[in-house]
């Protein structure tokens, strides 16, 4: 026994990193190459035991014990729910709200005024997660006295489009106190719902949540003043991040705005926008092109 502070530690407590056999690695690439052909996600050699790790508790919730059971469960499901599944695994929810706060201080302070003259605002939140970003644009629009704003958006995953549209949020999520731009746009929780924040309903109303694979986007309407796709484009491979761009591209209006996250850079990636600021890109206006 190893005494740490106040907790005993049993030898067992820690372990060697298990060693793959070929079979499950076979399974992991297997796995990993559906994932790249349905959701672009970049997964090499090196990161089996990523796979492998985050995929146990999905093994273990279906039943099956190894994982080229998992593998042959994917492979033959047709109802797409597999699929899902397996890129709920796959991918990181993280997000916060006014996150990379600078974008946002962009749009109020130099992308809404330039909007004055557009009696309609649409703005795209692509891979929204848990909702935060979509809120976070919708409540700057507000301060920016644009109310009739409509923020589209959209991830891939239902298990996060579910929690963003009860707009429901921990106390952890927000600085503390409860300062004057939550009293602006948040509900405070009472009773057994002390701790908790939920987005006022004029807020909610302005955001419209949907299910969007990026990779394969279907019935997407175009013509955005301004598309938020931040910290998504991080985790695909090289070829369907240009695709994907070129795409957001093709659906702004003339004159939007790109917004991609501080750590995706565009260098080497074919568009015809032109860098406004770090991570802000702009498409040009009709008559200059
Ligand atoms: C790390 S979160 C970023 C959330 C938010 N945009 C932000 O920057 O805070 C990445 C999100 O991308 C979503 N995602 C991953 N692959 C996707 C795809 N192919 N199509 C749409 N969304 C995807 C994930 O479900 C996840 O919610």
């Amino acid at each position: 026994m190893l005494e740490l502070g106040s907790t005993t530690l049993a030898a067992t407590t820690f372990e060697e990193p298990a060693e793959r056999s070929g079979a499950e690695l076979n399974a992991v690439r297997r796995l990993a190459r559906i994932a790249q052909a349905h959701f672009g996600l970049d997964l090499p050699a090196g990161k089996s035991g990523m796979i492998a790790a985050r995929l146990a508790k999905r093994m273990r919730q279906r039943g099956l014990a190894t994982l080229d059971d998992y593998a042959q469960f994917v492979e033959a499901d047709a109802t797409g729910a597999a699929l899902g599944e397996l890129v709920e695994a796959l991918t990181t929810h993280h997000t916060s709200f006014f996150r990379e706060s600078r974008h946002f201080d962009f749009l109020r302070d130099q992308a809404a005024p330039q909007w004055r003259q557009q009696a309609q605002l649409n703005i795209w939140c692509a891979a929204c997660s848990t909702g935060e970003e979509a809120f976070s644009i919708a409540m700057t629009l507000r301060e920016a006295g644009r109310e009739d704003a409509r923020v589209w958006a959209t991830d891939i995953s239902a298990e996060v489009l579910a929690a963003a549209e009860r707009g429901l949020y921990r106390g952890e999520c927000f600085p503390q106190p409860y300062t004057d731009w939550m009293k602006r746009y948040l509900l405070r929780g009472r009773d057994r719902m002390e701790g908790w924040y939920r987005v006022k309903p004029e807020v909610r109303r302005m955001v419209e949540f949907a299910p969007l694979n990026l990779v394969r986007p279907t019935a997407v309407a175009g013509a955005y003043q301004a598309i938020f796709c931040r910290n998504a484009m991080l985790y695909f491979d090289r070829r369907t991040q240009q695709d994907v761009v070129r795409m957001l591209e093709a659906k702004l209006a003339p004159g939007g705005y790109l917004f991609v996250g501080h750590a995706e850079s565009l260098t080497g990636i074919a568009h015809g926008m032109r860098y406004v600021a770090p991570a802000i890109y702009v498409k040009a206006e009709e008559d200059a092109r």
